[in-house]
């Protein structure tokens, strides 16, 4: 998949803006808070309908605007098609070829794009929150099945939630109600462990060898941390966990007034020989880890989906020496679109800055347009 242009209408720092990509290596070039990122987030967002920089899309129209608007033209085999996404008045909407769709899940899955950004970081570091909410938008890019059952089962969640503090203020004994919810909830949890178990499984095929080729240090796995015991993610076994769980907890549940089993308590971590890269990792490892990450997603995503997803390397060569610039440009160096940012084309492998095309921008504008 290619993207081929994007424009921006009050979007962050940009007022109007477009940008003509090629279909290999484009680079960003721009002093810090000129608006790099703003580009990849703009096309993060148009493909997911959400930023990963913030929740509240408010943030993303331009100070003292009321609205954004974010198009884009893709290319996907020879079918051209174009996705365009507008906020306005906290409603968004969106459009294939001009057409409104009404529901996101017939939208997302459109534009795929992977990111590796500096905000990664953060994941590792962060609460097990934003490590769900990366599992819950990685696989949503691959199952439309997963949006469905999230988005059910967060509804089933609340009402669940809402009927435990119920039984308690009142003091009700009638548990009927609440089985019909538990019931309900457990079927969807089992289709949300089994997809995030697989997908944690697929980056495991890949990123230990990824993680070795750029550091040199074996062994790196993801490991996915449910907070019960789901044995070998055989459905029949995880609704009998499942069932028991909430039976044996019942009174607890209650009286917290939650569910507190289920998968909207997941977390997951890297570790390196069974050593947790979160307590152990320096700051570096910790980055390059999430690269890694990042990387073996596009093996992934490329089987799943039957196109190449587009790669976004949000400055993540400044730090690195140049043993690892190397090792990383690797892995995209062939047939992949992948729009870099970056202070300076000298960060970036001289292979690459001659073959690619590249924007200076200053402030919210194209100052120079370059490259090959
Ligand atoms: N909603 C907004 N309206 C206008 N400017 C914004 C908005 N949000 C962020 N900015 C500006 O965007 C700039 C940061 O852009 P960013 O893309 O993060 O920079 P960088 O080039 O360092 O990646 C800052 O100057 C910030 O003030
Ligand atoms: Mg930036």
């Amino acid at each position: 998949m290619i993207l081929r242009k994007i424009k921006l209408i009050n979007f962050r720092n940009y007022s109007k803006l477009q940008l003509d990509f090629k279909n290999n290596i484009n680079i960003i070039i721009g002093d810090n808070a000129q608006g790099k990122t703003n580009i990849l987030e703009s096309i993060y967002t148009l493909a997911l309908t959400k930023s990963y920089r913030t929740t509240n899309d408010m943030n993303l129209i331009k100070f003292n605007q009321e609205k954004f608007i974010i198009t884009g033209e893709i290319k996907d085999d020879k079918v051209y098609k174009k996705l365009s996404l507008e906020f306005y008045k906290n409603n968004k909407t969106v459009k294939i070829n001009d057409n409104n769709i009404s529901k996101i899940s017939d939208y997302v899955g459109n534009l795929f794009v992977i990111i590796s950004s500096p905000d990664d970081l953060q994941m590792i570091k962060g609460s097990p929150n934003e490590r769900r909410n990366f599992l819950n938008i990685e696989i949503s890019q691959l199952s439309s099945n997963y949006i469905k059952k999230y988005n059910e089962f967060n509804k089933i969640l609340k009402m669940r939630n809402d009927y435990l503090k119920l039984l308690y203020t009142n003091n009700l004994s009638d548990y009927k109600y609440l089985e019909i919810l538990t019931d309900n909830l457990i079927e969807r949890e089992i289709d949300i462990y089994i997809e995030r178990h697989n997908f944690i499984d697929n980056i495991n095929r890949e990123i230990s060898d990824i993680y070795e080729n750029i550091t040199g240090i074996k062994n790196l796995k993801l490991i996915y941390q449910p907070n019960i015991d789901l044995g070998d993610y055989n459905p029949e076994n995880i609704r009998k966990s499942l069932k028991e769980k909430y039976q044996n907890n019942l009174q607890k549940e209650i009286l917290m007034g939650m569910t507190l089993y289920g998968p909207h308590r997941d977390d997951f971590t890297f570790k390196i020989d069974d050593k947790d890269i979160k307590i152990y990792g320096s700051q570096g490892q910790q980055k390059l880890a999430f690269i890694a990450l990042k990387f073996s997603e596009i093996p992934i995503f490329e089987e799943k989906t039957d196109t190449k997803p587009i790669i976004l390397l949000d400055d993540i060569f400044s730090e690195l020496d140049k043993k690892k610039k190397n090792k990383l440009i690797q892995y995209i160096d062939n047939d992949y679109q992948v729009i870099i940012t970056s202070n300076d084309t000298k960060d970036i492998n001289k292979k690459i800055v001659d073959r690619a095309n590249i924007y200076i921008i200053n402030n919210g504008k194209i100052i120079e347009k370059g490259g090959s």
